[in-house]
């Protein structure tokens, strides 16, 4: 038997002051985005904003639906619709933030595993990881370079793609 330990590294960070201000900037993409979520079932908002290398912001938000599986989160909103038009463009760096008027967020919001994995594929696609800054309000903020700290053991298989 040979036990095998993982570390993943991110970074937290007080307050979105704290960052540098591109990635500000980006936080206030991803605050904006939140505007269109379609969450009348869960009330919780979800925003994502892209930053491509072009400089071009992409926003998603989480859109539900009354047959709920049919919805999708803010990251993979915003991720396929990058995959769709800007496939050449690749992503530098992603921010998502969440409010509910539900209860307080004190920590930021980590992205589910469905959309970690997409994140891993758009990686692959473009070749370079992505920076990703999870936020909520008031909260930390935790910023980790690539996929990998987050999901260490995401699916991959060479002989598929
Ligand atoms: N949601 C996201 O948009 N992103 C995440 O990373 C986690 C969850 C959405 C899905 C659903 O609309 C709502 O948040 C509650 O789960």
């Amino acid at each position: 038997m040979t036990n095998h330990e993982i570390k993943i590294n991110f970074w937290e960070y007080a307050s979105v002051k704290e960052l540098d201000t591109i990635d500000q900037d980006l936080c206030v993409e991803a605050v904006k985005a939140m505007k269109n979520s379609h969450s009348p079932y869960s009330k919780f908002r979800v925003g994502a904003a892209l930053l491509l290398k072009s400089g071009k912001i992409i926003q998603g938000s989480n859109q539900e639906n009354v047959a709920y599986p049919s919805g999708l989160c803010a990251e993979r909103v915003a991720l396929f619709y990058w995959g769709a038009n800007h496939p050449d463009d690749p992503i530098v760096s992603m921010a998502v933030t969440a409010h509910t008027d539900e209860f307080e967020l004190k920590r930021p919001v980590t992205s589910c595993g469905s959309c970690l994995q997409v994140l891993a594929e758009c990686e692959k696609m473009q070749n370079q990881p992505v920076k990703v800054i999870l936020f909520v309000g008031q909260g930390p903020v935790w910023v980790t370079n690539g996929i990998e700290s987050f999901l260490p053991f995401l699916f991959f298989e060479e002989r598929l793609s």
